[in-house]
């Protein structure tokens, strides 16, 4: 396992729509696990393959507390059903480091998607796995959290971002 590179916006691979994946191979496992690793690391609460510039529609989640024993889930070609309801949340993202804004999403979702073995689930989700889900199915369509925001927050966002990566110009490389 490795811990993979979080690409940082505005990286315009960020933008890229990510394909489905037709079998669960080892290389898919092994993303997979490279992608847990990354998370863990982060640390963060999902992530998603586009996030490290591997264009597979998969993303990992883990929403477990510090003080809980961690809980993987792996979404592979996830697919969401059913959405209702709404929730205003403070989401962060891998890849707009120190950026928190509230996003509003639906409040319960209903997601199919195949497991790490290539089995087919369908689970229901509502509060932070709900607001993880969509936010993670989002990146696999290059959507991203600025694309929720307001007008006005979202120049600051972008203005904020673009001047981190250029007082860093290295920091989507390590
Ligand atoms: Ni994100």
């Amino acid at each position: 396992m490795a811990v993979r590179t979080i690409l940082h916006y505005p990286d315009p691979r960020l933008r890229e729509k990510a394909r489905p994946v037709e079998k669960v191979t080892p290389e898919i496992v092994k993303l997979t696990e490279d992608m847990a690793e990354t998370m863990y690391a982060a640390p963060g609460v999902g992530l998603a393959a586009t996030q490290i510039g591997e264009r597979h529609r998969i993303f990992v989640i883990d929403i477990a507390g510090d003080d809980e024993p961690s809980e993987l889930q792996v979404f592979i070609n996830p697919e969401i059903l059913e959405r209702s309801g709404e929730i205003v949340w403070d989401e962060g993202c891998l890849s707009f480091p120190t950026v928190v804004e509230e996003i509003t999403r639906a409040a319960k979702v209903k997601v199919r998607a195949l497991d790490a073995k290539g089995a087919s689930f369908e689970l229901e989700a509502e509060g932070l796995l709900a607001v993880a889900i969509q936010h993670e199915t989002d990146h696999l369509d290059g959507v991203l959290m600025i694309d929720k925001m307001g007008m006005l927050k979202k120049r600051m966002v972008d203005r904020k971002m673009r001047k981190r990566a250029a007082d860093r110009p290295r920091s989507a490389s390590t």
